[in-house]
């Protein structure tokens, strides 16, 4: 009997008969000639069903398939360079064929559908050919970030999702009842990997965070996946140099291994591929006046009003998106405002107004996808900006008592998965880049 193979295989065996197992992607009648585009999990491939060359009930079944129906199907591999489907072009020259079962009235057709009918049918939508693509460009990008950190020393440390305290603001709180006691989901695993670098020097924590996120926007989930990095001995600059490194094997990674997903998705790859160390480091001050000029500039008076920024503020998705078409790579963006920021953040030398933050801001309009900093090691600040921010110092004993036990200088970042995923893969909304993504007004399916 023929043997077995997944689609990714293929190549390897151009002039053999093997059996695929999978569904009905597709279907072209052409009448004595069928073509069915058939999909595995692993990739997408043309068979041809010639009347000619098989039994006649075989012809029948495969005239009768419906999209999505599950099948066995047998064939010898033929290259053919303008074959669809499986790079290099592979296609398939069926001897024979078995239905699993044939699907009924699959809802989603190979015509245009609105988004929120595709959302309620993310359980089938998932099985598409661009949404295969990106998730597929979501996996390497996990995997690429486990291999860089593990490769540089970081220690996996899995951090709790229950917690008793907020760690990025208190008004994206999910709250639980914890046996009568209110728990909050973790918006961050931050100040668990502070304790955890005493420990082990370099760490991450990777899993799903949850914010309350009220605003309906292209680039926020209500559960979205962070890996946050954090190390001991590393101040503002050596945190910048880590970051720029990351980020520049993951999408080298992309560019590497998932060549065929960027194209299925039209990904222009040229600004991908300028993505390598250094980036560009501006501070928040020269982005504003950054931002001061192209409004200044800007014709449309609706996006200029949008623009508009105080000293203090934090950017808006428009800011983020205006400066950062105005870069080739990624850019560094420092010294924020302490009241713009987290609590936990060390103040810049000289002036406290200002913190030792960075986030990083993917180009071509896509925006933050990192935000970081140095924290505060010492004590005393510490509580007083616990107290300056109305935080309950009593969930946060064991925190200050870091800065007891011999309190080294240290920072940490948090990567957004979801919004780099959406960078890298050139989409307009970050819903596509996780299988079932949770927002504000969507918790199914
Ligand atoms: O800038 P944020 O809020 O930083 C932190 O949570 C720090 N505790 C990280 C750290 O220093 N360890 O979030 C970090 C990143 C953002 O840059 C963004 O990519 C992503 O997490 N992010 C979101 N992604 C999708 N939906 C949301 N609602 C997000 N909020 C933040
Ligand atoms: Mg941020």
């Amino acid at each position: 009997m023929a043997e077995t193979i997944r689609i990714q295989d293929i190549a390897r065996h151009v002039g053999q008969e093997v059996r695929l197992q999978g569904w009905l992607h597709n279907r072209t009648d052409k009448g004595k000639l069928q073509f069915l585009q058939v999909r595995d999990g692993t990739g997408f491939v043309q068979c041809v069903v010639f009347k000619k060359e098989i039994p006649e009930e075989v012809f029948e079944a495969a005239r009768r398939l419906t999209q999505e129906s599950s099948l066995i199907i047998t064939g010898v591999v033929r290259q053919d360079r303008r074959a669809p489907g499986v790079p290099g072009g592979y296609e398939l020259g069926v001897t024979d064929l078995q239905v699993l079962q044939l699907a009924q009235d699959y809802p989603i057709q190979p015509k245009e559908h609105g988004v929120e009918f595709l959302m309620d049918h993310r359980h089938l939508w998932v099985r598409s050919q661009r949404q295969w693509a990106v998730l597929r460009v979501r996996a390497t990008v996990i995997r690429a970030i486990r291999d860089w950190l593990d490769d540089h020393g970081f220690v996996n440390m899995d951090t709790p999702i229950l917690t008793p305290a907020a760690c990025e603001g208190t008004t994206t709180l999910f709250e639980t009842d914890y046996f009568g006691e209110p728990a909050y989901l973790a918006q961050s695993g931050q100040l668990y990997n502070e304790a955890n670098i005493y420990a082990f020097g370099r760490v991450y924590c990777f899993g799903p965070t949850f914010r309350a996120e009220k605003s309906k926007t292209r680039r926020h989930l209500t559960e979205f996946w962070m890996v946050e990095p954090e190390i001991a001995f590393c101040d503002l600059d050596q945190l910048m140099e880590f970051e720029e490194q990351f980020v520049s094997y993951i999408v080298r990674t992309c560019l590497e291994e998932r060549a065929y997903e960027l194209a299925l998705l039209g990904r222009d790859t040229g600004p991908l591929e300028r993505v390598v160390p250094p980036f560009p480091r501006i501070s928040y001050d020269e982005a504003l006046q950054m931002l001061a000029q192209i409004r200044q500039e800007m014709e449309d008076e609706e996006l200029r009003e949008l623009l508009k920024i105080e000293w203090g503020d934090d950017f808006g998705s428009p800011h983020e998106t205006e400066l950062t078409k105005r870069f080739e790579k990624p850019v560094f963006v420092y010294g924020y405002p302490t009241e713009a920021k987290a609590f936990y953040m060390e103040p810049w030398p000289g002036r406290p107004e200002v913190t030792k933050s960075v986030d990083l801001l993917a180009p071509e309009g896509y925006g933050e996808i990192i935000g970081g900093s140095e924290r505060i090691s010492d004590p005393d600040l510490l509580l007083e900006r616990l107290r300056d921010w109305g935080l309950p110092e009593e969930s946060f004993g064991w925190y200050v008592d870091l800065r007891r036990y011999g309190s080294v200088v240290h920072s940490g970042f948090g990567l957004g998965v979801e919004r780099t995923v959406t960078w890298i893969c050139g989409l307009d909304h970050l819903r596509e880049t996780i299988s079932f993504p949770r927002m504000l007004k969507r918790v199914y399916p």
